[in-house]
């Protein structure tokens, strides 16, 4: 394992989010989603500074509390780090997350609009990106500036597509900086981009190219950002190199799977609270369990993976009692109009499934949508199969978690879209995330799969996952950095 780094990491959402109980105490619980996650075990073992948004009401009082400067935190194991928190205007917030990050980039990078109705680009969306996306980013380049000027040796690890511009407004005010910046999501293709006006598309693509290394989970969405930066920016690019020269400037392009701490996921699975959830799954399952868990998002495909529940149940009537799906959904983005109706649409595709076939003492689909992490590890161990089938994913963490723990053999279902699938492919039932009919095909095959046949790929999996662990994910990045910091610092 490298030395103890001093690291500034940079996410919109932060590893807590502060709250009230009932008796009023202040309470701080786990931010959701897998990035968070991902990231927590970089606080275990390197000097952090976390930078995120203030969330909640709380939040902000905290931040408050500190007066803008960062807070003393500790990571599951004890281990202490900083948090800065980022108070932004609140309209301004809302531009950035509920116009501008979730509903437009989000849906570029998963390929979610059917273009010939949407998107429309009125001057609600300028308006959000100049007084909503840059003024957050730059509040997000003012901490880092901060904290630089505190540490000017660390190095700065932006997340995701929130945070697309900061980096270029944090390398004009410190040109010396060592800048990385990881992308959780898929790139799309090139012409996908051009829905977006020039400026913005081009906004992201510099604002990139700002850092010193930007990754990605897989060499498939690494070798679009590739093509896009070909295309949208004119630069020379060779498709085999993973550099880009931009100007002087010579920028890494890697590809880099995130995975999970197998290690973490044994102490959870094994607490008590986990097995308490878990006897309650045993106690009412059925003899063949199916299981998804995703947020509520258009990207995770939850009603076509319904369909394909109700075409598989259509077709095998000797199944109807004795087979189940539990399908846990964590509500998500619920400002947003386009993840709103697409509950409403899980909603109701869950209940035409239940309608046509729920019998006295057997109900085919429970669907759950709340966040309950404890539940999601709990049915982890107890699913015969696993259904994975996002349009688009630029890993899906899921795939990996859920076979670390799992107790039955269960087998994995992987759509070809996900991240995950460039790894896990070959032992998973792979589906097209479009194609009904054959997921429906799948969840026969996976139902009906010989035990050994089972037990061999789950074991397969696992072995791969603890072998690339979340340790291995943080050294590569690590390794990459040193590599970066060498360039830059060998005479020109
Ligand atoms: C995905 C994104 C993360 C995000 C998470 C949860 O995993 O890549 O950046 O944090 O979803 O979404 P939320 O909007 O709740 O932060």
């Amino acid at each position: 394992m490298a030395g103890r780094r001093r690291l500034i990491v940079v996410s919109n959402r932060g590893p807590v989010v502060h709250d009230r109980d009932a008796n009023g105490a202040r309470v701080a619980r786990r931010g959701g989603g897998g990035l968070v996650t991902a990231l927590r075990s970089l606080v275990e073992h390197h000097d952090v500074t976390w930078i995120a948004s203030a969330m909640s009401a709380e939040d902000k009082k905290v931040a408050e509390e500190a007066g803008g400067e960062p807070i003393a935190e500790e990571a599951r194991s004890g281990a202490p780090y900083r948090l800065r928190f980022v108070v932004h205007d609140p309209s301004a917030y809302d531009w950035y997350y509920n116009v501008v990050a979730n509903p437009m980039l989000w849906f570029v990078h998963h390929y979610l609009w059917g273009l010939a109705n949407a998107p429309d680009v009125d001057h609600g969306l300028h308006h959000a990106w100049n007084e909503g996306y840059v003024p957050v980013n730059r509040n997000f380049a003012d901490a880092v500036v901060t904290e630089l000027e505190r540490e000017p040796d660390a190095a700065v690890f932006f997340h995701d597509y929130h945070l697309y511009v900061a980096p270029g407004l944090v390398r004009e005010r410190v040109p010396d900086a060592l800048l990385t910046h990881f992308v959780h999501v898929p790139w799309s293709m090139p012409e996908y981009w051009r829905v977006l006006p020039q400026p913005i598309r081009r906004a992201v693509h510099e604002g990139l190219l700002a850092n010193d290394v930007v990754s990605f989970h897989t060499s498939r969405w690494r070798r679009n950002f590739l093509r896009s930066c070909e295309d949208i920016l004119g630069l020379e690019v060779d498709g085999s190199s993973d550099e880009i020269a931009v100007g002087e400037r010579v920028v890494a392009v890697r590809a880099r799977p995130i995975s999970v701490d197998p290690q973490e996921f044994d102490e959870i699975a094994a607490s008590p609270v986990v097995e308490a959830q878990e006897e309650a799954i045993a106690g009412t399952r059925p003899e063949t369990l199916i299981l998804r868990v995703d947020r509520t998002d258009p990207s995770k495909n939850v009603v076509r993976g319904l369909r394909a529940y109700e075409l598989y149940l259509d077709a095998h009537p000797e199944m109807h009692g004795r087979v189940q799906m539990l399908a846990l959904l964590d509500p998500s983005r619920q400002d947003i109009p386009e993840y709103a109706e697409y509950l409403g649409a899980v909603q109701r595709a869950a209940r035409t499934v239940n309608d046509r076939f729920q019998q006295e003492g057997w109900i085919p689909l429970d669907l759950q949508i709340q966040d309950n992490f404890p539940q999601a590890v709990a049915a982890y161990k107890q699913f015969d199969v696993l259904l994975v089938n996002a349009i688009f994913d630029g890993m899906n963490l899921v795939a990996k978690e859920a076979p670390l723990v799992n107790t039955r053999g269960g087998v994995l279902i992987l759509s070809e879209n996900t991240g995950a699938h460039e790894e896990l492919g070959e032992w998973a039932l792979t589906v097209n995330p479009f194609d009904v009919a054959g997921q429906a095909g799948a969840l026969h095959a996976a139902v009906t799969m010989a035990e050994d046949e089972r037990r061999r790929r789950l074991e397969a999996i696992v072995d791969h996952v603890r072998e690339h662990d979340i340790a291995g994910w943080i050294e590569a990045q690590l390794a990459d950095l040193d590599e970066a910091r060498a360039r830059l610092g060998a005479p020109a």
